[in-house]
């Protein structure tokens, strides 16, 4: 595996290699199972990996946990050669960022939901994604459905800027207890941690209803926030896979959507139905 810092290393890599299909995995360190799962379906879907790991300071709201964020840059490394990632793009902010005077931005789906508790958050992620896609030009590119508003809107740029790439959803991946993997969940103590489960514990509830045909959409939110009576919710919502609030459950094209509040922090899961 090859480290590369700059973007001149990444370009006369990325310009020699005139085969095959490249696989881009984003992230930003950190990395737990979710994430080896979306590297290890990159390298077995494609003759390159390349994976990203950058703290991309434009996604931070001002007092968010950027300066706390967890950091692992060597445990990383290893992971990633551990997965046969071919390349490692490990970029400083000044490497990614000048003064930028061209923004990427998603008026509408940006700033709802995670992007109205989050205001700013997804032009950030929108902008370093496309960064990223231009400089690995990859065939595919792996992202996660945990973070379904995310998913959503990069493919919602892919279509707006025809982008020739496709954008890969890979499934959530949970402890055996059924928490969703995520870099924040070091930040819970024991107590938070456990009663943490009662967010999974409420989509698989809410699953089950759906599977014995209850497709109201308000009975099934109640039941939500009754398995999770304790927690601090910040919302239960339920879309379709544009993003826009449905009453009733489709098949194939629901997306349910927890946010609950552990003091600082945000734990975010959902079920595609
Ligand atoms: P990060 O939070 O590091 O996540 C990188 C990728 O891993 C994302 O696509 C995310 O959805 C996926 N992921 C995280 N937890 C997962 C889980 N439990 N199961 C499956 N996939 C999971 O998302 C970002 O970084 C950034 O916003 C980024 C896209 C890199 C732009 O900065």
């Amino acid at each position: 595996m090859k480290i590369l810092k700059t973007i001149e290393e990444l370009k006369e890599v990325r310009n020699n290699i005139t085969e095959g299909t490249i696989g881009f995995v984003p992230t930003m360190g950190a990395l737990h199972d979710g994430h080896i799962s979306l590297i290890k379906q990159a390298r077995n879907e494609n003759d390159t990996v390349i994976v990203s790991i950058f703290l991309n300071p434009t996604q931070f709201l001002p007092g968010e946990d950027l300066d706390n964020y967890p950091k692992k840059d060597e445990a990383d490394k290893k992971i990633c050669e551990m997965c046969k990632v071919d390349y490692l793009f490990m970029p400083d902010t000044s490497t990614m960022y000048e003064k930028e005077e061209v923004l990427i931005k998603a008026p509408n789906k940006s700033y709802i939901l995670e992007g109205a508790s989050r205001p700013g958050h997804f032009d950030g992620v929108l902008q370093v994604v496309l960064k990223l896609f231009n400089l690995t030009r990859p065939t595919n590119a792996y992202f996660g459905k945990k973070d379904a508003q995310q998913l959503t809107l990069i493919q919602q740029m892919v279509r707006n800027l025809f982008l020739n790439i496709n954008i890969i959803p890979c499934d959530i991946v949970r402890e055996k207890d059924g928490l969703a993997l995520s870099s924040r969940n070091v930040y819970l103590n024991n107590e938070q941690r456990q009663e943490a489960l009662k967010i999974s514990k409420s989509l698989t509830k809410a699953g089950q209803l759906i599977g014995k045909k209850e497709f109201d959409v308000k009975t099934i939110k109640a039941t939500m926030k009754e398995v999770m009576n304790s927690l601090d919710i910040e919302y239960i919502e339920v879309v379709n896979k544009d993003f826009e609030p449905i009453d009733t459950i489709e098949l194939k094209n629901t997306i349910i959507l927890v946010v609950a509040r552990f003091g600082n922090t945000r734990l975010l899961d959902n079920l595609w139905v």
